[in-house]
């Protein structure tokens, strides 16, 4: 068996970040999810995962993966225009060949991981099966209608009306039947060969199709308050206990991880927090929920519920929440007059 993990796409709903990073890596808990998404794969037996870029962010992706070995898997890439996830299957043809395959969203991860998954696909000899969570707001995901017994009636992509709540989440797994599927198929409204469309040709076709409800948590990490509460959620479930910077003059409470090469010097951290190698914290309060990437500087200032990513300083801000700060991105408060001085990039979003 292998593995397809799509780390394509534009990524425009998380613009300005995406213009210099791959959405797939922008870091929850200091880690981008991707990260997450491989570490699942690697406790499965599956070694080999082709992973799908995009033109503009696949060096950074292959930049942060390389050739697999930190996950013990062996990696292929392959680019695609962003045509739809059944065109990243079609895309995929030759590395996938006759194997069944689990293909991840590599933005999205479940609480659950894909291990038993992979193991109940294979004792059962299914065709295809998908998972499926309840969303508040169904025509953003592709939707599935099932029957008492749980058989699936009908799947449809971002339903303008929705037949239920029930959304296809992104962990797939597939027989090479899905091919025959996908060859049937048309492009959508939006352009797409969805994979949605795929999967509702292979009911129509006949195969051996299971839709499981997941019983754990489930992150889709496409936008900015979606990026929080991934950060949030993996800080809960990851973050121990773990001192091991500089801590000077300074109240740690609650779970809090402190790289060995950070400073926090008259400062209240309250966790669950991650504080990056090299950062220096002073005179600051860090609050719950907040992740601070490498290099980073806070001085007097209040933060909570926040993810700052690499090279970020922060000084002087009274209080900051609910914020997600890019890479060498500076948020400082200098006059005393009230004035706001920005110099920001295309489609940043400033709320003041
Ligand atoms: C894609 C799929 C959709 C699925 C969602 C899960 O949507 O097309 O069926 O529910 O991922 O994240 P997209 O990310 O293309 O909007």
């Amino acid at each position: 068996m292998k593995a397809l993990v799509l780390s394509g796409g534009k990524g425009t709903r998380l613009r300005p970040l995406t213009f210099t990073c791959a959405k797939q890596l922008i870091p929850v808990a200091n880690k981008p999810i991707l990260g997450y998404v491989l570490d699942q794969i690697a406790e499965t037996k599956i070694k080999e995962a082709g992973i799908i870029i995009a033109p503009e962010t696949g060096e950074y992706v292959k930049e942060y993966v390389k050739d697999g070995s930190a996950w013990k898997i062996k990696v292929t890439y392959i680019p695609q225009e962003p045509l739809g996830l059944a065109h990243a299957v079609k895309t995929a043809q030759n590395f996938l060949g006759n194997d069944p395959f689990i293909m991840c969203l590599g933005d999205n991860v479940t609480g659950q991981g894909v291990k038993k998954l992979v193991e109940k696909f294979e004792k059962e000899k299914l065709d295809s099966l998908i998972l499926l969570k309840e969303v508040d707001d169904p025509s953003r995901f592709g939707i599935a209608q099932l029957d008492k017994k749980g058989n699936i009636i009908k799947l449809v992509e971002k339903p303008k009306v929705p037949m239920g709540n029930m959304a296809i989440i992104g962990t797939y797994l597939f027989s090479n039947k899905v091919h025959q599927a996908i060859e049937r198929i048309k492009p959508s409204w939006r352009g797409e060969l969805e994979i949605t469309d795929a999967i509702q040709e292979m009911v129509n076709m006949g195969f051996n199709v299971r839709a499981d409800v997941l019983n754990s948590w489930w992150l889709d990490t496409g936008k900015k308050d979606d990026i929080l509460s991934a950060n949030a959620k993996i800080l809960d479930e990851y973050i121990k206990t773990n001192v091991q910077g500089e801590t000077k003059n300074s109240t740690i409470e609650g779970r809090v991880q402190v790289e060995p090469t950070a400073k926090v010097l008259n400062s209240k951290i309250r966790g669950p927090c991650i504080i990056g190698k090299n950062v220096s914290v002073e005179n600051s309060f860090i609050g719950p929920y907040t992740s601070i990437g490498d290099n980073a500087q806070v001085i007097n200032s209040n933060l909570e519920y926040c993810v700052l990513m690499e090279n970020v300083i922060v000084k002087n801000v009274e209080r900051m929440e609910d914020s997600l700060i890019g890479k060498n991105a500076k948020v400082t408060k200098n006059s005393k007059c009230g004035t706001i001085k920005l110099h920001i990039g295309d489609f940043s979003e400033v709320e003041v």
